[in-house]
């Protein structure tokens, strides 16, 4: 049974809603990215656009060539380059992470294409308060190249996934998820860009989510 030819198709669960949190103060967000940040903007956008009561205190960044910083100054955000090469150990670099986030005041942790394993280190610093975005539907597809196993996997549906941040890699409940059809033709990059139209919808709505619990 054919459901829908058309190629935009998603399937957000739970559904996409009015952000429904209320807060009398916006919600201190950090956000961690290693890359072009298009998820960065878009929640920067959600707040602009008063979706989610929320500001952005800081943005770590741990390459150099990331394009996110870039978007942070052009939204006003500060931005603070952790580079790992330059620590010794995952933990010695996580502490400086968390130094840093505390620093900030941050409330709430989005990892939005953070490319790094994290340690208990951070993730005991933040109980249930980091949050990650994985480009596929978890529990299938974790770790890296996630839009590669989809399509050499042949699966149909594949999608997107914001949860919350665990030891286990891509493991920790989950929050919301976006699926979207696999096309005949999709290459890592079209499929992958049709995730990403959907990333954006879910995070700001993953961070309401997550402020009510
Ligand atoms: C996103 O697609 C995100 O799901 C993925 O990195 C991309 C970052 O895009 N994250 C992972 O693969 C984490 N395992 P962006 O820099 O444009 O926001």
């Amino acid at each position: 049974m054919t459901l829908c030819p058309d190629s935009t198709f998603s399937l957000v669960s739970p559904s996409l809603n009015n952000y429904p949190y209320s807060q009398e103060n916006p919600l201190k967000l950090g956000i961690m990215a290693s890359g072009n940040g298009s998820n960065f903007e878009a929640v920067a956008q959600a707040i602009a656009k008063g979706q989610i009561n929320a500001q952005i205190q800081v943005l770590i960044y741990n390459n150099p060539s990331a394009q996110a910083p870039i978007r942070a100054a052009n939204r006003g955000v500060e931005a603070v380059l952790l580079n790992h090469r330059d620590y010794n150990s995952r933990e010695a670099f996580d502490e400086k992470i968390v130094h840093t986030l505390r620093q900030y005041d941050v409330e709430l942790v989005i990892m939005a294409g953070w490319m790094r394993l994290v340690t208990p280190v951070l993730i005991d610093a933040f109980p249930d308060k980091i949050i990650n975005i994985h480009p596929s539907l978890l529990p299938s597809f974790k770790g890296v190249n996630a839009v590669e196993q989809a399509l050499a996997a042949g699966v149909k549906i594949t999608g997107c996934t914001v949860h919350l941040v665990c030891l286990e890699v891509d493991s920790g409940s989950i929050l919301i998820q976006a699926a979207v059809p696999v096309l005949p033709n999709d290459t890592p990059e079209t499929l992958h860009a049709r995730i990403q139209l959907q990333e954006h919808q879910i995070l700001p709505q993953a961070i309401a989510l997550a402020a009510q619990r």
